[in-house]
């Protein structure tokens, strides 16, 4: 579980064993809610087959280039967030924070989806829930989430008792290491999430009505093109979607060794995850085809996105389709294990940065900041206001807390630090793609550019209009004071001492992780370092 020592006192950094596990457990940090709900819905609701055109875009432009960010970022400093910015400067900590922050913020509410999918994959043996999808709407709001607003405690048992367990798993698998527990789940989950996902698109190919909601999908809107808000709508789903700008990529590429060929395994992972998303598309609206063609009476305005996609018109056609309790395990089976990995990519972010900054083992640490975040999630979210409070979370720190952390990163590094052509370089240095002008121009012109316009229509749209017209009090609390909150944190936290991580100031050197590399080139960096002959023997 723990890492042993490293010659010289340090704690050796973990490690996955090779980059094809490193790539799987990267897709499966990517491949997650934001695939199988999310993109379809975005899609539909910015031109439908229109949309793949800014999406694309936005996939080169931005998505691409800022997963190789975080990735020389990470592998170059070797070290969670907070320590990788901080070994940038001393004054950067404080962005590793807010990225700490804003995972330990999606973690929180990201646990109760899973939660929730546990429950609707056991609902689909009997499909409790009813037969139309007026039934489905009325057991997910009344029934199932008894759903409220303001800042009310009332759990709700069934939810709060697997929601324990989703946590219990969570922080199971991180107990258990970057390799044995990271890297194994992944490699056991993504596999059997394509072998599913796969065999749920095909059987919806043939449900009737299925053609009908591929038309839907696909028939492109080509006047959205001009709309601004079409780009950013890409723009979002990117980030969100590739599991970049809050730290998870940044995190998993320290743990790689020091010759990994880092932008061809952002090539693979970044095409992968969009090809899973449309491959969610398809199969999304095909089978919505079905639903809106059958009589559970739901036409295409009715199925939302969201909750309303998965918990709502899905159980409605589980209840419709022939097979429908076997096809429904299948679906929600397919929620949890996307879910589950990216689950644990986004608390290794938090857990690791504890590591570095207090030196503790990683049982230590995964317990230390594992089980305050788990009993926040367990008072937050299996409540009756546990949709509220989700929704507005999510909103905020999704389009404040990550567009804000990746435009503010993006500025220092390039601008402040001037550390483009470093992190370049590094790149280069142990890729086979190699990255150049344009790589930059994207991480310091294109992609901040994007994220500014986003950022300031968003705050601007959420102080004009209190969002979905919640109370001002809970929004106050869980939106614009989380990301206070966030900010103040990541002060405090920065000013602690570092216990952990011995050198601070830029990238660490050879000797401080000599487990990367041969025994040949460990001998030939030593005797080329060694003052005296004598200690030239050993290394
Ligand atoms: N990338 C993860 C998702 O799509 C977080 O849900």
């Amino acid at each position: 579980m723990t890492a042993p020592a490293a010659p010289g006192g340090t704690r050796r950094r973990e490690a996955f064993s090779g980059r094809s596990v490193f790539v799987f457990a990267a897709i499966g940090s990517a491949v997650g809610l934001g695939n199988i709900w999310r993109f379809p819905f975005v899609a539909y609701d910015n031109g439908g087959g229109a949309f793949l055109v800014p999406y694309l875009v936005a996939l080169l432009s931005a998505g691409i280039p800022l997963l190789l960010f975080d990735y020389s970022i990470g592998h170059r400093f070797r070290g969670s967030a907070p320590l990788s910015f901080r070994r940038m400067h001393r004054f950067a900590e404080p962005i590793g924070w807010i990225q700490v922050l804003v995972s330990f913020v999606i973690a929180v509410y990201y646990a109760v989806i899973l939660a929730w999918a546990a429950c609707y994959a056991w609902f689909s043996v009997d499909q409790r829930w009813g037969e139309t999808y007026e039934e489905t709407a009325t057991f997910f709001s009344e029934d199932f989430l008894r759903a409220g607003s303001g800042f009310g405690l009332d759990f709700i048992p069934l939810i709060t008792i697997i929601l324990v367990a989703v946590w219990v798993i969570t922080l199971g698998v991180l107990l258990a290491g970057v390799q044995k527990g990271i890297g194994r789940t992944a490699l056991l989950f993504i596999p059997l999430l394509v072998v599913l996902f796969t065999a749920l698109v095909i059987r919806s190919l043939f449900l009737e009505g299925a053609m009908d909601g591929l038309n839907t999908f696909f028939t492109p809107d080509w006047g959205v093109l001009t709309d601004p808000g079409v780009w950013i709508a890409a723009y979002g789903q990117i980030f969100l979607s590739l599991s970049v700008g809050f730290g998870i990529m940044l995190t998993y590429s320290s743990y790689l060794k020091r010759k990994s060929n880092l932008t061809s395994s952002g090539l693979v992972v970044g095409f992968s995850n969009s090809a899973f998303e449309v491959l969610a598309g398809i199969g999304v609206f095909a089978t919505l085809g079905f639903l809106v063609s059958s009589s559970a009476g739901a036409g295409w305005d009715d199925v939302g996105g969201g909750p309303g996609l998965a918990f709502i018109a899905f159980p409605a056609l589980i209840s419709q389709m022939p097979g429908g309790p076997i096809w429904g395990v299948v679906f929600f089976t397919c929620l949890i294990l996307a879910g589950l990995t990216s689950m644990i990519s986004i608390v290794e972010v938090v857990i690791a940065s504890f590591q570095d900054k207090t030196g503790v083992s990683r049982t230590a640490a995964t317990l230390g900041v594992g089980v305050p975040m788990a009993a926040v999630s367990i008072l937050l979210m299996p409540t009756e206001t546990g949709l509220q409070n989700l929704d507005i979370l999510d909103k905020f720190a999704n389009s404040i807390g990550i567009v804000g952390i990746a435009l503010i990163s993006l500025i220092v590094v390039m601008f402040a630090m001037r550390l483009g052509p470093t992190l370049r370089d590094h790149l280069n240095s142990v890729s086979s793609f190699k990255v150049g002008r344009i790589w930059i121009v994207c991480m310091a012109v294109v992609t901040p550019l994007v994220l500014a316009y986003a950022l300031f229509g968003e705050v601007r749209t959420l102080i004009s209009e209190p969002y979905e017209g919640y109370d001002s009090a809970v929004l106050g609390v869980y939106g614009w004071g989380m990301i206070a909150g966030i900010v103040v944190l990541s002060v405090i936290l920065s000013l602690l001492p570092w216990r952990g991580a011995k050198r601070l100031d830029g990238p660490p050197e050879f000797d401080d992780d000599p487990s990367d590399f041969t025994y040949d080139e460990q001998l030939a960096h030593r005797r080329a370092s060694a003052p005296n002959p004598d200690t030239r023997k050993e290394v």
